[in-house]
């Protein structure tokens, strides 16, 4: 068992510890903000530790992308978009070294959908109001029973407005951008700073100003700036608030 979860069981009598253990299994999270705020990083941690799933409902976004790109769709073709979307199955399947791997169409796609085609156009795609129909459904029913952090952009406003822990992840645009370089540096990709942040600018000032789930704070969401922060800082301020969550259910 993770130290933080025995710590939350041993403060309390073995029959209280079950029950928020109970809890704890059960607990819905989600996690919004710009791009390079560390969602999806300190969502995939806070779900480890817990033990629960993670969903990064980004990535279906990016796939729709990827699939709609290879077919040569016009990116303007709102009803295309909406019944490529409605044909394809999305699957996340855990490695067993636990990174989290999506498949389309029983394709591994967890590479492509990273690369600077798809990043460039899912934002028009994620803003098509049929393609979030559809995801919305699934996302939904993947967060029904409740065992999940789910990162996006409208986790809490859309698709888990009753989620027991809303978090709205933020940073500077200038250090967004640099860690951003940074993942990209590392996967070898030529990119100057100045070009991320370029791209950065342009995807949240689309993702927070379309019409349909626009990026923003849910009025119950706890905001983090993690500027100054590292990403163990705000992995632990999550659990803590997760702890103070179940506690208070059980107390
Ligand atoms: O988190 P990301 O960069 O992988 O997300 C890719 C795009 O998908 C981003 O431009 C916004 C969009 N998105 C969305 O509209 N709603 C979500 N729940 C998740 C992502």
């Amino acid at each position: 068992m993770v130290p933080w979860k025995m710590k939350a069981i041993k403060s309390c009598g073995e029959e209280m510890g079950k029950r928020i253990q109970k809890k704890i299994a059960e607990i819905t999270i989600a996690i919004d903000g710009p791009a390079g705020s560390g969602k999806s990083t300190v969502a995939k941690r806070v779900a480890a530790a817990l033990g629960i799933l993670y969903l990064d409902t980004g990535a279906m976004y990016r796939a729709i992308t990827l699939k709609a790109l290879r077919a040569d769709l016009p990116l303007t073709d709102e009803v295309a978009l909406a019944k490529l979307a409605a044909s394809t199955v999305l699957e996340f399947k855990q490695n067993a070294d636990g990174t989290y791997h999506l498949y389309m169409d029983g394709e591994d796609v967890s590479t492509e959908i990273r690369m600077a085609p798809v990043t460039k156009a899912v934002s028009v795609v994620s803003a098509v109001p049929g393609v979030r129909e559809v995801l919305v459904k699934q996302q939904k029913r993947i967060g029904r029973h409740g065992g999940v952090v789910m990162d996006g952009r409208d986790i809490g406003t859309v698709v888990l407005p009753q989620a027991d822990l809303k978090i709205f992840l933020t940073a500077s645009l200038g250090e967004r951008a640099y860690r951003r370089w940074l993942e990209l540096q590392a996967k070898g990709c030529a990119v100057t700073k100045d070009e991320v942040e370029e791209d950065l600018k342009r995807r949240d000032a689309f993702d927070a100003g379309r019409p349909v789930a626009p990026l923003r704070p849910a009025p119950d969401s706890v905001t983090l700036d993690t500027t100054a922060l590292t990403i163990e800082e705000v992995v632990e301020r999550i659990l803590a608030l997760s702890s103070s969550f179940c506690s208070k259910q059980e107390g």
